[in-house]
């Protein structure tokens, strides 16, 4: 059965010629589908003599079977390599270097804050918070500024609606009181209470809105409480910490009589480089004063034995003063291109 063969060969040729599965069951219709050759010599046995079928019938179905398996191998074949195209379409390099995702950085306000705690820590200071949406009580009263106490009008003051007694606190002072209330609740016998020493960094806010001035802003409180604490620790304290701070003994300090409600005496402080390109200019960094008896008492502090001082330092100040940043507002524009330049 010559011709048998050569249909299978030809079978099997045909197969593996075909490039993807959808060719493979074209080729495969024209041997095995209802009129394929294969098909075609079976029916034509029903002609034949018994004897001669007996025989043909077998040659054919095992021609049949082999086209058959031909065209599963080749059925498998072409799955494999379809497999194989489609993991090397996929393949990533892993060895291909990352292509970086930038450096974030903390903003240069936030490092200066961070600093400070650290030198005021060396020094023996708590770090002190409070809230920005405060009493007027707090903000104002309990620091000694009676209702229609011209100094409430010192600050232009951001009152919240339909609640005139609730504001955001003009200044970190409000944290003085809160924190003596804390302090005292904490340690309930004063006899053996220890002294108040913190500082307590945050926003505070003000209408007002020019180079040097933005409605939100930074500031540092400093307290310290105990007994026979004065003026003369404020100015040591001060001094040390403007030194470290700008990290040279090349500085002057003045204290320049001031008034605040929660303070007597009051003074503001200013300093100057006695070297570099800020020589010899007087610069305003903070309020301060020695604490208003008042003050102690609304904070449940018994002024007849504890003393004390306090500062608010401008933040935002010492950071343009330390970067050389001459206009406050870019630290709170958010602008990549000046914000990148602190990384
Ligand atoms: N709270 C004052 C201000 O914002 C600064 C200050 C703080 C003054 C503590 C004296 C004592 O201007």
């Amino acid at each position: 059965m010559d011709q048998l063969e050569k249909l299978v060969s030809q079978a099997i040729a045909d197969f593996e010629a075909a490039r993807d599965a959808n060719s493979l069951e074209q080729a495969k219709a024209q041997y095995l589908g209802k009129s394929g050759s294969l098909s075609e010599l079976l029916k034509g046995l029903g002609k034949m003599e018994p004897e001669a079928r007996r025989e043909a019938g077998a040659a054919i179905n095992r021609a049949k079977a082999a086209v058959e398996q031909a065209l599963e191998a080749r059925r498998d074949a072409l799955r494999q390599a379809a497999l194989e195209a489609q993991l090397a379409a996929e393949a990533l390099d892993v060895t291909l270097p990352g292509r970086g995702r930038g450096h974030g950085g903390l903003h240069p306000v936030t490092r200066t804050l961070e600093r400070i705690e650290q030198l005021f820590a060396s020094i023996g200071f708590a770090v002190a918070d409070g809230p920005e949406i405060e009493s007027d009580w707090y903000n104002f009263t309990a620091l000694n500024t009676p209702e229609n106490h011209p100094a409430r009008s010192m600050h232009d003051t951001f009152y919240l609606q339909d609640a005139d007694k609730v504001l955001l606190r003009t200044h970190t002072s409000p944290v003085q009181v809160r924190y003596m209330h804390q302090h005292v609740e904490r340690y309930k016998d004063l006899a053996t209470m220890p002294e108040i020493r913190i500082i307590a960094p945050g926003r505070v806010y003000r209408v007002d809105y020019d180079a040097t001035h933005s409605p939100m802003f930074h500031q540092i409180e400093g307290l310290w409480v105990g007994e026979r604490v004065s003026f003369v620790d404020l100015k040591g304290v001060v001094a040390e910490f403007l030194r470290r701070f700008f990290e040279t003994d090349e500085l002057q300090l003045r204290f320049r009589p001031s008034f605040f409600p929660f303070t007597e005496p009051s003074a503001e402080i200013d300093f100057a480089f006695m070297s570099g390109p800020n020589k010899g200019k007087w610069l305003e960094i903070a309020g301060c004063g020695v604490v208003h008896p008042n003050v102690l008492r609304h904070g449940g502090i018994d002024p007849e034995r504890y003393t004390g001082f306090a500062f608010g330092m401008g933040l935002d100040r010492l950071t343009m003063l330390r970067y050389g940043v001459d206009d406050l507002r870019l630290f709170f524009e958010n602008d990549l291109r000046f914000l990148s330049q602190f990384r």
